[in-house]
C-alpha cells in the first residue's frame, strides 16, 4: 500500500555559502587542518557509506541492525504509548523498520526522519512507506532544528521517542557528545525517550581494519570530500596526491580518518576564496569515531538529565543500544 509522504524542505539561506565558510575555517588555519565530517555525506558519500555498511571488516551497521531486529519489541514495550517517533539522521531507514513496526503494531504512529540529505529522506520514505499504520513527514534540517519542529507537533498526552542510531554520536568528541545530549534533553519532556546506538571499545587492530577496508571503499568515501570541494567550490584538489589514513587516538578513544598529502602542494578553492599549502605528510582530519564502554553511557545519561533504562549489546561486534528516559 502506498502511503502519503510529506517533506519539509531546507530553510538554510545558502548551503553552498556555509560549506565554503566551513571549508575556509578548517583549512585556513595554523596547526591541524580539518574538514567537518558532516560534509562526507553528499549523494556520492551517502551511497559509499551504504557500501561500507556491508563490508566484512565493518561490523558496526550489522550489529546495530541485529540488535534492533532482535530487541525492537522489548525496547518499544518500555516506551509509553501513544508515541511519536523522531529520528536524527535516518540514512536509508533500513534499520529503523523494526522499531517502527513494533510501534505501529500498538497504534498508528507518526515518524519524522530528520536529515540534511534530501536523497536519504527520499530513500527512507520509500523503504518504510509500506509499514501499516504509519505516516511519514521528513524534515530536511540539522538535528536540533528539526527536533524542535517535531516537538512542536506533539499532541496532548503524546510521548516522543527520539532515535539516534548507528553510533552517529561517535562523530562528536566526548564533551561535544555530552553537550549535544543536554541540548536534546532540553527539547524533550520528562518521560520522553532517546534510543542511542553506540559503538563499543574493541581491540585496536579490529577497529583500524574496519576503517581501512581492503577494497578501498572507505578510502573513496574519505577522498570524496575533496572531490566534493572540487565539484561544488571549483577546487583543484588532485585526488591522486592524497592518501586515506586511519589512526587510533588513545586519549580520545577514537578512530581518526585523515587525508595525507603525499607531497608539498598548493590547492586553490576559488568559491571559498582560498589557496592552501600542504606540506608532505601533513594531514587533513576528516572524521573521528569515538568508542564507548557500556557503563560510561549509563554515567553520561545521568549527567545529561536522563536515566539509562535498558542496554542491549551485541557480542559478535561489541555495540550497544541504550534506552535513555528523560527525567
Ligand atoms: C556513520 C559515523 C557511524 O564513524 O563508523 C564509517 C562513519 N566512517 N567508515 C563511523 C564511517 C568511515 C560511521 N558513522
Amino acid at each position: 500500500m502506498k502511503k502519503h509522504f510529506m517533506l519539509t524542505h531546507a530553510i538554510t539561506a545558502d548551503p553552498a555559502f556555509e560549506f565554503a565558510a566551513d571549508v575556509r575555517a578548517g583549512l585556513d588555519r595554523p596547526g591541524q587542518k580539518e574538514l567537518l565530517s558532516k560534509y562526507l555525506y553528499d549523494d556520492v558519500g551517502s551511497a559509499l557509506f551504504e557500501v561500507i555498511s556491508v563490508l566484512p571488516e565493518y561490523g558496526l551497521t550489522r550489529a546495530d541492525e541485529r540488535l534492533l531486529q532482535r530487541h525492537a519489541g522489548d525496547i518499544v514495550e518500555r516506551v509509553p504509548a501513544p508515541v511519536m517517533v523522531a529520528e536524527l539522521g535516518s540514512g536509508s531507514g533500513k534499520k529503523t523498520r523494526w522499531i517502527l513496526e513494533a510501534c505501529c503494531r500498538r497504534q498508528h504512529t507518526s515518524y519524522y526522519p530528520i536529515e540534511i540529505s534530501r536523497t536519504a529522506l527520499a530513500m527512507c520514505a520509500r523503504e518504510l512507506g509500506d509499514i501499516d499504520s504509519i505516516s511519514i513527514v521528513g524534515f530536511e534540517r540539522e538535528y536540533l532544528d528539526g527536533l524542535l519542529e517535531v516537538a512542536a507537533r506533539r499532541k496532548h498526552g503524546e510521548h516522543l521517542l527520539v532515535l539516534f542510531l548507528g553510533s552517529t554520536i561517535g562523530n562528536f568528541d566526548r564533551p561535544a557528545g555530552v553537550k549535544f545530549l543536554r541540548q536534546v534533553r532540553r527539547i524533550l519532556q520528562a518521560g520522553d525517550s532517546l534510543l542511542l546506538g553506540t559503538d563499543l571499545e574493541k581491540p585496536i587492530p579490529q577497529l583500524l581494519n574496519a576503517y581501512r577496508d581492503s577494497l578501498g571503499v572507505t578510502s573513496a568515501f574519505n577522498l570524496n570530500l575533496l572531490a566534493r570541494i572540487n565539484r561544488e567550490l571549483d577546487g583543484d584538489f588532485d585526488l591522486s596526491q592524497f592518501e586515506h589514513t586511519v589512526r587510533f587516538n588513545p586519549e580520545a578513544r577514537s578512530v581518526e580518518m585523515h587525508l595525507r598529502s603525499k607531497h608539498n602542494q598548493t590547492v586553490t578553492i576559488p568559491k571559498a576564496e582560498l589557496s592552501v599549502t600542504l606540506l608532505e605528510d601533513e594531514t587533513i582530519w576528516t572524521e573521528s569515531s569515538h568508542k564507548y564502554s557500556a557503563s560510561e553511557i549509563t554515567e553520561i545519561a545521568r549527567q545529561t538529565g536522563f536515566r539509562c533504562d535498558g542496554q542491549w549489546m551485541d557480542r559478535e561486534w561489541p555495540f550497544a543500544e541504550n534506552l535513555l528516559i528523560a527525567e
